[in-house]
């Protein structure tokens, strides 16, 4: 159960103290979308202080992703750019954090528990909490500033020249689409456009990172954030035309595209004592908004 945000603006939001058990040194974060049901959240977490850790286990599968500063994992130093992903059980080595450092942070199918240990929970540590796969699980690494941009995988006309960095993909089986999952940036160049309305079966979760995207739900600046459930229509995309938009994505199973065209919304009932155009209700299920990003237009309700 994670409430469909969609959009909030990262800075409207206020701190917490953040959710690293274990840790020692001064550490806050912003609550982007929470699951108040198993714990699975996403979160922007800036170093107050200097922080460390010693090695251990997460209770959940976490993905850490470094906006800017550095982190030392085991032997590896891993700076601005910076991708590292854990399922729940699977010892990681010791993490020292300079002070400074801000990331995003994501928990799945999980709380915040740590768990300090030399060795992983059990003999067999599946890859994650909506894997259907039978390999074990492993720690991933990547450095994003290291690759270059790709094709986009997923079918769908102008959705082709959409670029992506593949950070993690457990592929969902055939007819299986709400198995796996897939982390990966993605970039629409400047001037892209899709001007149809989409539904998946999955949910689609971003974190901007820079540029500009307008579509139904507002603008995508720096900063912002949504967490789309699961057949949630969006849509009407037009990028910016100087750097386009990049974003950090998440989706828990296959990105299929179902298109609507010709959208509408046909709302009956009679009106007692009120007047349709100026006293009429609106819909429920009004995503989260925060104050910065304003008003939906209800563009694509
Ligand atoms: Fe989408």
């Amino acid at each position: 159960m994670r409430p469909h945000v969609e959009l909030i603006q990262e800075a409207d939001l206020c701190w917490h103290k953040a959710e690293l058990p274990r840790g020692e040194g001064k550490v806050r974060q912003r609550n982007l979308s929470y699951d108040e049901e198993d714990g699975s959240a996403s979160m922007r977490v800036l170093f107050d202080s200097a922080w460390e850790r010693e090695a251990g286990y997460h209770h959940a599968d976490i993905e850490w992703y470094v906006v800017q500063g550095t982190i030392k994992i085991g032997d590896r130093l891993l700076g601005k750019g910076s991708y590292y992903r854990a399922p729940a059980g699977l010892m990681i080595p010791k993490v020292s954090v300079q002070e400074g450092t801000e990331i995003l942070m994501f928990r799945e199918y999980g709380d915040w528990g740590f768990s300090l240990a030399k060795k992983n929970r059990a003999d067999f540590i599946p890859r994650g909490g909506n894997t259907a796969s039978n390999e074990p699980g492993e720690f991933t690494v990547v450095d994003t500033s290291r690759m270059e941009w790709m094709p986009n995988v997923y079918e769908g006309d102008t959705q082709r020249f959409l670029k992506l960095k593949l950070l993690y993909h457990d592929p969902a089986p055939e007819g299986e689409n709400n198995k796996g999952f897939v982390t990966m940036l993605a970039w629409a160049p400047p001037g892209w456009s899709d001007n149809r309305m989409v539904h998946h079966p999955v949910f689609e979760e971003a974190y901007s990172l820079e540029g500009n995207l307008v579509y139904n739900f507002g603008t995508l600046d720096a900063g912002t954030y949504f967490f789309r459930p699961a057949k949630v229509k969006h849509g009407h995309f037009v990028a910016g035309e100087e750097r386009g938009w990049a974003g950090f994505f998440r989706l828990d199973g296959s990105l299929i595209n179902w298109i609507t065209v010709n959208e509408r919304i046909i709302v009956e009932g009679d009106a007692l004592n009120y007047d349709l155009k100026t006293q009429a209700p609106v819909i429920a299920g009004i995503p989260v908004r925060t104050r910065s990003v304003g008003d939906w237009d209800l563009d694509g309700q």
